[in-house]
This record gives structure tokens, sequence and C-alpha cells, in this order.
């Protein structure tokens, strides 16, 4: 994808996540509502599923030759990420949004050929938009995020992880993830992998660590942190799959291959 190109879709799909996000604010105090999917922990409500309707026909109307998938159903059949594909979860956190009414975040990453070109992610009710294009650089809210260049030690980081490590962990031993917390300086878990990606980006998080994640959860902020030279790869230093649920483990650079050595160690099921 050229940059121009990239330019105007980045330009276009800032507008479309901050209209709907004013969206959601407007709702905020309205019934809505709450249905479960997979479990009765999977909530989805009826703004996720207004969201992404919306989102998809701004794309569609404008980009009919591209793909799109969706996490509330929108390109459940797409098995190729050739050519250009939208990648939209439009409310991470859903869990936030309904208990807490707020740190949840609208995402959206573009890929072209499977290279990530644009990466979205804003926390709606903070108001505050991360983006990024592929070679120009990580923003929040219009001021570049330095590259994670501090060689910040694992002793000194500070990383936050999603709930599955501690419950159906079928990947790696509870051994490893013990020692883990104990290495590092702290632990965080936020309930919004796009947020903790853009944490990362943003040098707030030194490491991001998640089981289970789809490519809805992870797309946007995937070339958040690329654009600021982290690394973003599964829990074994594997590259992730935009059509697949991965294991991930984002990171600034420094701590990016210790981190890889607690699962390769003696962590594997
Ligand atoms: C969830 C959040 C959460 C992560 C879950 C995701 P959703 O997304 O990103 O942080 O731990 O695995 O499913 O369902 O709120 O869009
Ligand atoms: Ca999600
Ligand atoms: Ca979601």
């Amino acid at each position: 994808m050229g940059l121009n190109e990239r330019g105007h879709i980045l330009k276009q799909a800032i507008k479309w996540v901050l209209d709907a996000g004013d969206m959601i604010r407007t709702k905020m105090d309205e019934p809505i509502q709450i249905d479960t999917k997979s479990n009765p922990n999977d909530l989805v409500t009826s703004v996720d599923k207004e969201t992404e309707s919306f989102l998809v026909k701004k794309i569609q109307a404008h980009y009919p030759e591209h793909a799109l998938l969706g996490e509330e159903g929108h390109g459940a059949h797409i098995t190729s990420l050739d050519g250009t594909i939208w990648i939209i979860d439009p409310i991470d956190g859903t869990m936030n949004f309904v208990h807490q009414k707020r740190h949840f975040a609208i995402s959206v990453g573009v890929f072209h050929d499977g290279v990530g070109e644009i990466g979205i992610v804003y926390d709606v009710m903070a108001d505050i938009l991360y983006y990024a294009s592929r070679g120009e650089g990580a923003f929040k809210n219009n001021h570049q995020l330095e590259p994670l260049n501090d060689q910040v030690q694992l002793e000194k980081s500070i990383i936050g992880l999603n709930h599955l490590w501690l419950c159906e962990n079928k990947l790696v031993d509870e051994k490893v993830m013990q020692k883990l917390v104990k290495i590092v300086r702290g632990v965080r878990s936020s309930g919004s992998a796009a947020l903790d990606m853009a944490y990362v980006a943003e040098g707030a998080l030194d490491a991001y660590l998640a089981m289970g994640l789809s490519p809805w959860d992870i797309a946007g902020g995937t070339v958040l942190v690329n654009e600021v030279g982290g690394r973003t790869t599964n829990h074994l230093g594997e590259p992730l799959h935009m059509l697949k649920r991965n294991s991930l483990l984002t990171s600034r650079d420094s701590i990016h291959s210790d981190l890889i050595q607690q699962f390769l160690e003696k962590g594997q099921k």
C-alpha cells in the first residue's frame, strides 16, 4: 500500500472512529441490551453491534473492494489476508463498558497482504486517540510517541496480563506465571487488550502478556507497537496470525527475549 493511500485511509478511519466514539458516549446513559456469547461472562451489547455496523457501513461505502473482519459477525467467512482487510473490535473491553462505564476502546487495524498498515485504538471515555501508520510513527492525541529504546530490565518492568493465565490455562505451567510475577516489579490487568497494547506503545507498560486473543483484539495495537520499535509475537516468540486466536507477548525490545525464555525453560504443557 502506497504512502498516499495509507494517509488517506488513516484520515478517514480516524474520523469514523471518533464519530463512533461520539455515538457511544451519547448512549452511555440509555438502557442497553446485554447478551452473552460463548459463556455467561462473554458479554455483547447492542452498542457493540451498532458500533460495528456503523464502521462497516462507512468502510463498505468508501472501500467496497476491501475485506472486513469484525468481532460481531462481519467477515466470519474470511480465510485469506490477501489484499486489504480492516480488522475491527467495536468495543474492546465490553465487560468494562457494562460494569464500569469506562476503560474500553474502539480498535481498528488495516492490513495489506498480511502487513499491518494502520492501527487505531481509541479510549472512548477518556477521549484519547492512539494511531499509527506503517513507517510514519505512532501518535497519542497528535503527539508522536518516542521509540521504546530504554534498556529496561525485567526486574524493573511493569507488565499487563489478562486473567486467562490464571484459569483454563492449557498452555503454560502455573509455576512459570508465579515465578514471572515475582521477578517483575509490578503486574496490572486492565480488561482491554487494545488499550494495554497502546500502553506498551506509549511506554506506560513494559509488556503485555495475554492468552486467547482474537485478531480484532490485537490488530490495531500491533501496528502501534511495531511503529515504536516494540516486539509483538506469541508467548513463544512466534509470529502472530491475523486470522487465528493467539497468545500475545508484546513488549519493549529489551525484555522480549527474557520473557520468552521464561516460557521456553520449562513452562510448556
Ligand atoms: C476482551 C478484552 C480483554 C481480554 C479478552 C478479550 P472484548 O475483548 O480485550 O482484555 O482479556 O480476552 O476478549 O470481548 O471485551 O472485546
Ligand atoms: Ca476485544
Ligand atoms: Ca469486543
